[in-house]
């Protein structure tokens, strides 16, 4: 089984970033990557067949909230009712996570975005395996992730990245140790 510090590593991320999307060039995943904006992602995600997971899935799910938010919630993948519905944390552990979430005065949908490391349902509710991470990649970065390349361009957005990043790390070090 995958910890949470694997996916992470197959990511090639940290544990937390703010999302940001700034609307005259976002979201960015490569320079050269057509996820260039949210149209683009949502229809690639709906008709993603880079992995075996598009032939037992109903649906791609690809997000839901505020676009322009602070936090970002990433979840593992899709479960049933995630797949059915096409919106992430639907279900009993959506509950939980709205519930969660007014414990810190958020609500979905207002400065809050959720997603899943993967898009598509791993049947039965699976781990996720790490091919299947690899394939939906470029989607989380692309929701997520300012690239370097835009960075150089842009200087506003380069102070933003560095203060996600400080935030990152402060938040990562005042983390307890995993048991
Ligand atoms: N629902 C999701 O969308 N993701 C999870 O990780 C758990 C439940």
């Amino acid at each position: 089984m995958l910890s949470r510090d694997d996916v992470f590593a197959e990511l090639g991320i940290g544990p937390l970033w703010r999302l940001r999307e700034d609307p005259s060039a976002t979201p960015l995943a490569a320079p050269d990557s057509p996820l260039t904006t949210w149209d683009a992602l949502t229809e690639a995600v709906a008709h993603c067949t880079a992995c075996k997971l598009s032939a037992t899935r109903t649906q791609g799910v690809l997000g839901v909230g505020d676009r322009h938010a602070d936090w970002l919630v990433v979840g593992e993948a899709p479960g049933a009712d995630e797949d059915a519905q096409g919106e992430p944390f639907v279900g009993q552990a959506g509950k939980l996570l709205d519930a969660m979430l007014a414990a810190i005065d958020l609500q979905r949908g207002s400065n809050v975005y959720l997603t899943n490391v993967l898009k598509s349902r791993p049947p039965g509710n699976r781990d996720p395996e790490p091919d299947e991470i690899a394939a939906c990649r470029p989607y989380l970065l692309a929701q997520m992730t300012y690239h370097p390349a835009y960075l150089l361009r842009n200087l506003p957005d380069k102070a933003r990245a560095w203060e996600d990043l400080c935030l990152a790390r402060r938040t990562f070090n005042s983390l307890p140790p995993e048991s």
